[in-house]
């Protein structure tokens, strides 16, 4: 249920929950002041306890407030890439975040995100917390449809259109003297080369290991239909395809497009969409094509899609 910023406002200032637009994907807000609305993303998502939650500013200042250490090249990151989708984990004076927002970690993730909504509604409200406006598992959502989707026709949700970006952030933890990407996300690993000198080491979750990103840990992004990742396709299978505008492919059942094959900005922006697409239309599985480069944006929808497609 479309409502107004003033409404959202009142409703975060009462310890409700809203969604809200980001440039990345909806977010689920609640005020960092209200523990009990946190609690509420927690039940409403079925989300792990153990998996923290990232706190939105709308001012780079503000991290003062918050930082029991403020890292090297933390300033040139929060310029360089504030508002964006970019998430930074530092140390918090343990007062100063609720544990249950840090999953009791004595760190804690902050990002400005850059839409409009989003930073009108932290002006006006203060800090908040917000995961992915999705339940626990299933892909993201990047319309207002998908959230209603996902929580009900009368959720109240602040309309901001489509994202842009269409995945989530980027998040850098600073360990041993160095930034690393902990969780790949809109920005590549090589655009952080210019402000750091190098590009951040992506760390993957292993198997047998705590992973530094709690969030790593659990199946993800994932819709019902069973997706088959693949670069070949056979005449005549008839099966569902999620592939590119630019190129041919046998005769299918449906055809979803994630646009131009040398758009990995456009395919990013389409990728919970077409997979939400395949759940909204009944599909029970499908093939998609992930013959483009591993490198850049299309890492991260390589990451996205090999955990959406596990099961
Ligand atoms: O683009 C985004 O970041 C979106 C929009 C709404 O801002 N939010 C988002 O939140 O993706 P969520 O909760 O779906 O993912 C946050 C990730 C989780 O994997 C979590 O484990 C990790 O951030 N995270 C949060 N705090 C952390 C911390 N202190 N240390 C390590 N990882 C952390
Ligand atoms: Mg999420």
């Amino acid at each position: 249920m479309e409502i107004t910023l003033d409404t959202a406002q009142k409703l975060l200032k009462t310890g409700e929950v809203v969604a809200v637009p980001t440039e990345t994907v909806y977010g689920l807000a609640a005020s960092l002041q209200s523990e009990a609305a946190i609690q509420k993303i927690f039940q409403l998502k079925g989300r792990p306890s153990d998996n923290p939650l990232i706190i939105h500013i709308s001012e780079a200042n503000q991290i003062s407030s918050f930082a029991a250490d403020i890292p090297d090249d933390f300033a040139a990151l929060a310029k360089a890439f504030w508002p964006g989708p970019l998430a930074l984990v530092i140390p918090v004076i343990p007062d100063s975040v609720p544990s249950i927002v840090r999953a009791n970690l004595p760190t804690a993730a902050f990002r400005i995100p850059n839409h409009p909504i989003a930073l009108a509604l932290i002006r006006q409200s203060g800090p908040i917390v917000m995961p992915s406006a999705n339940l626990s598992g299933t892909p993201s959502s990047t319309c207002r449809k998908h959230v209603e989707a996902d929580f009900g026709d009368d959720f109240p949700v602040l309309d901001g259109d489509f994202c842009s970006k269409g995945v989530e952030s980027t998040i850098l933890i600073y360990q041993d003297q160095r930034w690393q990407i902990i969780r790949q996300g809109a920005i590549p690993s090589q655009a952080f080369l210019s402000i750091l000198g190098y590009a951040p080491e992506i760390l993957y979750a292993e198997m047998d290991k705590k992973p530094v990103c709690p969030g790593q840990k659990y199946r993800h992004y994932a819709p019902k239909a069973k997706l088959h990742l693949t670069q070949h396709f056979f005449a005549n299978n008839n099966e569902v395809i999620v592939g590119f505008s630019d190129r041919t492919y046998p005769n299918s059942a449906r055809f979803i497009s994630l646009g131009d094959s040398s758009n990995p900005e456009f395919a990013a922006k389409n990728l919970y969409y077409a997979l939400r697409t395949l759940d909204e239309e009944g599909i029970e599985s499908a093939l998609v094509d992930v013959n483009f480069p591993r490198e850049g944006l299309w890492n991260t929808l390589w990451e996205r899609l090999q955990k959406a497609s596990c099961k």
